[in-house]
């Protein structure tokens, strides 16, 4: 117990030094508590002001799909360079080791896979996502789809949930077969998701992304989608941050790159640094030539 008796008065009031009152870096998060900021200032790098975000959920409706076989082997190496990684609690308690320190998006709605229709989902538990430490619940939101009022009310729930414990909400525009992924669709998906509450909104790449970008009041992430050639998705990440996005949240183009480790590093020089597809496509070589 501290000394009572012989406190000194204090007089370092700074009185010409007002108290600073700084605004979040992030847009439209500058009204959250507290604890929401610092799990953002986690996941989103206050310098750039963008994130990488390693996305390997994939399992958890396709299975075992290519460059997931082995998380172990292939996804845990990946790890260290993500700025936050995004996955199921059962990749997370199985392959990730937990000294890893990066901030955890978790994939806390689960439902249908590939093998039926995707979207009809529910959701885990909150204490589950409070138990492993997660910095963001994502949630799949399917607009247009059979299953859209399930998909929002369960983003409903989700931002509930996760208000009373400070963790955010991640939006995840899921497209329909029938959707087509251009400008005004994604731009009312991405909004719906904001105006439900989601905290940050993750969508696809499309013609005129500033237009999605541009009305969406909270950060967007890029998904990467299908594979593409190592130089294309560079291209893509490249557009998608100079059009407004605050980062990407990419797994197949990078887990399933020539070199994963290098493409994650080119991804980053393209995100933080805003580096041109050219130059990050000559660090992915560079970087790939010194792993021989
Ligand atoms: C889709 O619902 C999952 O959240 C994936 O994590 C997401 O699509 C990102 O992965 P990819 O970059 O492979 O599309």
């Amino acid at each position: 117990m501290p000394d009572v008796d012989d406190l000194k008065e204090s007089k370092n009031y700074y009185s010409d030094t007002p108290q600073k009152s700084e605004g979040f870096f992030l847009k439209g998060s500058n009204s959250l508590e507290w604890g929401m900021k610092d799990r953002l200032a986690r996941i989103f790098n206050p310098v750039s002001g963008n994130t990488v975000m390693l996305a390997f959920d994939h399992g958890y409706l396709m299975g075992p799909t290519s460059g997931l076989e082995r998380m172990d082997l292939t996804i845990v190496p990946l790890v260290e360079h993500a700025d936050c990684i995004m996955c199921t609690r059962g990749a997370l308690r199985t392959v990730i080791p937990p000294t890893a320190g990066k901030p955890v998006s978790l994939r806390y709605s689960s439902g249908t896979t590939v093998l039926t229709e995707l979207n009809d989902e529910c959701l885990m538990d909150i204490e589950e996502a409070v138990r492993l430490n997660a910095s963001l619940l994502a949630v799949m939101v399917a607009v247009g789809d059979r299953y859209e009022a399930t998909t929002i009310r369960n983003l409903t729930r989700t931002v509930d949930l996760g208000t009373r414990f400070g963790i955010p909400t991640l939006g995840v525009t899921a497209v329909g077969k029938d959707m087509a992924r251009d400008a005004r669709y994604l731009s009312m998906a991405s909004r719906v998701c904001a105006e439900n509450g989601a905290h940050v909104v993750k969508t696809y790449f499309c013609d005129d992304f500033e237009k999605v970008t541009s009305t969406c009041p909270v950060p967007i992430v890029l998904a990467g989608g299908k594979k593409l050639p190592e130089l294309d998705a560079l291209t893509m990440a490249y557009k998608a941050i100079d059009q407004g996005a605050n980062g990407v949240d990419m797994g197949r183009n990078i887990f399933q790159a020539g070199d994963p480790i290098a493409m994650i590093q080119a991804v980053k020089a393209v995100v933080h640094d805003r580096e041109t597809p050219e130059k990050a496509f000559d660090l992915y070589n560079t970087l790939k030539d010194e792993q021989k």
